[in-house]
């Protein structure tokens, strides 16, 4: 509203780019001056005081205490006004946050340790959350395992999402861009790094991201990598370097032998991963045993993509015939 809309990032403030972000920096900016000057005031007041009725040879204080009824009066009731004030902003900009417009673009978005997956209308999801331009977006989050919290700096908008619960909230970005999202809840070991991008696009590319987004990669390795690295967020604790990192690492692994926590060895096969993606703490390898960090994606990966999956394990390891993509019809030619 006043100061500074739609300017780029400042030392204060992250770029604006939702129709809240010029309300909630100008009502920061409102407190911030209101508080500068009444402490400029107070402080000022009180220096003075101090240097006029300093104790001095011949000068003697008055012993009575003094009153000021007006001045009394006065200072109630301007600071009284501007509290009312300073309530009655906050309750309107957290009502319009609340109040959720009809007609909106509506995303899901779940949180797990420690990755973020959005899931658009038609079944697409991805890793990155892709949003269209000057249009009401609603998001409709939980959470499957701890406490996280969505928040995106330039939207100046933040929810907390909640075990158990679905949580709402919406926005309407101004500005085309890539953005940053944080997690601002603390969820454990890999917290800091929980976070994603937000795109604001014109419906149009918006749409040619969908359309694209729809058809899985054909061939399977690929669209394993992808579920790997982007769609299910497993990059996020599973390293494909043989780098220690929160979960074992899955390369160089495909038929071979691992240990367990339990000290028996399995042979890291497809019933082994199946088992591992639903039910990850049935058999925690050796060194691994925080297995319970890891939620199941039971009823979140469909056979076809645990397939994949394995594709792409053994693709990762060293002499492992990988299943080739299914010749389409240009490349049959
Ligand atoms: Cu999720 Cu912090």
């Amino acid at each position: 509203m006043f100061f500074l809309a739609d300017k780029p990032a400042t030392f204060w403030f992250p770029e604006q780019a939702s129709t809240f972000a010029p309300e909630v920096d100008s009502f920061y900016f409102a407190l911030l001056y209101i508080s500068a000057f009444f402490f400029v005031l107070v402080v000022g007041a009180m220096v003075y005081f101090m240097f006029a009725y300093r104790m001095r040879p011949g000068y003697r204080g008055s012993v009575e205490a003094l009153h000021n009824n007006w001045l009394e009066f006065w200072w109630t009731f301007i600071p009284c006004c501007i509290a009312l004030w300073i309530f009655a902003r906050g309750a309107w900009g957290f009502l319009d946050m609340m109040s959720i417009p009809v007609g909106t673009n509506d995303i899901d978005v779940t949180a797990r340790k420690w990755a973020w997956n959005f899931k658009y209308p038609g079944g697409v999801e991805s890793d990155e959350l892709h949003v269209v331009l000057e249009k009401d977006t609603k998001l409709t989050m939980r959470s499957d395992d701890v406490l996280h919290s969505l928040f995106v700096p330039a939207f100046r908008v933040k929810c907390d999402l909640v075990p158990g619960r679905y949580t709402q909230m919406w926005f309407r970005p101004t500005k085309v861009g890539v953005y940053d999202l944080f997690c601002t809840e603390y969820c454990g070991d890999k917290h800091s790094q929980m976070a994603a991008k937000v795109s604001v696009q014109t419906q149009e590319d918006y749409d040619a991201w969908i359309a694209k987004e729809m058809t899985p990669p054909s061939d399977p390795v690929e669209w394993g990598k992808k579920l790997f690295t982007k769609t299910k967020g497993c990059a996020a604790c599973h390293g494909v370097e043989g780098k220690r990192v929160v979960g074992p690492p899955l390369n160089e692994r495909w038929g071979k032998d691992v240990a367990l926590a339990t000290g028996e060895t399995i042979k890291f096969d497809k019933s082994y991963v199946r088992e591992s993606v639903l039910e990850p703490q049935a058999k925690a390898q050796k060194g691994y045993e925080s297995a319970s960090q890891m939620p199941s994606y039971q009823g979140r990966l469909k056979e076809e993509e645990i397939d994949a999956l394995v594709a792409y394990f053994k693709s990762q390891t060293a002499g492992v015939e990988v299943p080739k993509a299914p010749a389409s019809e240009e490349t049959k030619k």
